[in-house]
């Protein structure tokens, strides 16, 4: 659920709840070296570095930006790809409203990892999630394996925004979290009031859904850590 705050007038001079202000939570998903961390990087703090450690467990950012007349905080979880943190994914896209799974355009296996991230999201994520699919490393043309047209075909077929993105150069890299930014709710009656700049990372108490309200928002941070 989306945070807000601020204040609105309603028709006959009654001043309620304008939302103006927004915090929403988004993770970032993909087989470990596709460019996750460094995707984060260059959004956040438009670095690239050559040689970005591997995440362990995962990584948290946020970045606050303009729509419009409209201020949006993006939580950004950042998670570890490696095998062995799969079990920890479940964690950080519950209760996120938004997602990106990432793949590396040099690599078919990571395009299916890719894939099988859009399933588990579909079957266990928040059913309103905003999902985009990205094909990262777009800068090494000269060694794709997989067409820009089949991973614009697959986000077609299965309702995702879709992107070839380049960390390094910073192709797209913002254009797609403003996509992102600019499809999510922003006049979702249930939103809870008041949360935005709290540093919130998970759950909203106010959130009157019953079943988001159970899920838990408990969330290991740890640093980066050298690639095995
Ligand atoms: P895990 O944390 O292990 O899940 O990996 P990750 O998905 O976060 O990948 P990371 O950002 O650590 O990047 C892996 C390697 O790819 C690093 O050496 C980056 O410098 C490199 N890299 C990331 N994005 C790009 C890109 O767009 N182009 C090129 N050429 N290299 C990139
Ligand atoms: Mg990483």
């Amino acid at each position: 659920m989306a945070s807000r705050s601020g204040g609105a007038v309603r028709p006959g001079g009654t001043s309620a709840a304008v939302n103006k202000n927004f915090q929403f939570k988004l993770v970032l998903l993909g087989e470990s070296a596709v460019g996750k961390s460094s995707l984060v990087l260059r959004f956040v703090k438009g670095q690239f570095h050559e040689f970005q450690e591997s995440t362990i467990g995962a990584a948290f950012q946020s970045k606050t930006i303009s729509l419009g007349d409209v201020t949006i905080k993006l939580d950004i979880w950042d998670t570890a790809g490696q095998e062995r943190y799969h079990s920890l994914a479940p964690m950080y896209y519950r209760g996120a409203q938004a997602a990106i799974v990432v793949y590396d355009i040099t690599s078919t296996e990571t395009f299916a990892r890719a894939k099988n991230w859009v399933k588990e999201l579909y079957k266990q994520a928040n059913p309103n999630m905003v999902i985009a699919l990205t094909g990262n490393k777009a800068d090494m043309g000269d060694k794709r394996a997989v067409e820009h047209q089949e991973g614009q075909e697959y986000a077609e077929e299965n309702g995702l925004l879709f992107m070839e993105t380049s960390a390094k150069t910073g192709l797209n890299v913002n254009d797609i979290f403003m996509a992102i930014a600019n499809k999510l709710p922003k006049n979702d009656p249930q939103a809870g009031a008041g949360q935005a700049g709290r540093g919130r990372t998970g759950v909203d108490l106010h959130d009157s859904n019953p079943q988001n309200r159970s899920r838990c928002c408990s969330a290991l941070v740890v640093g980066g850590g050298g690639r095995s």
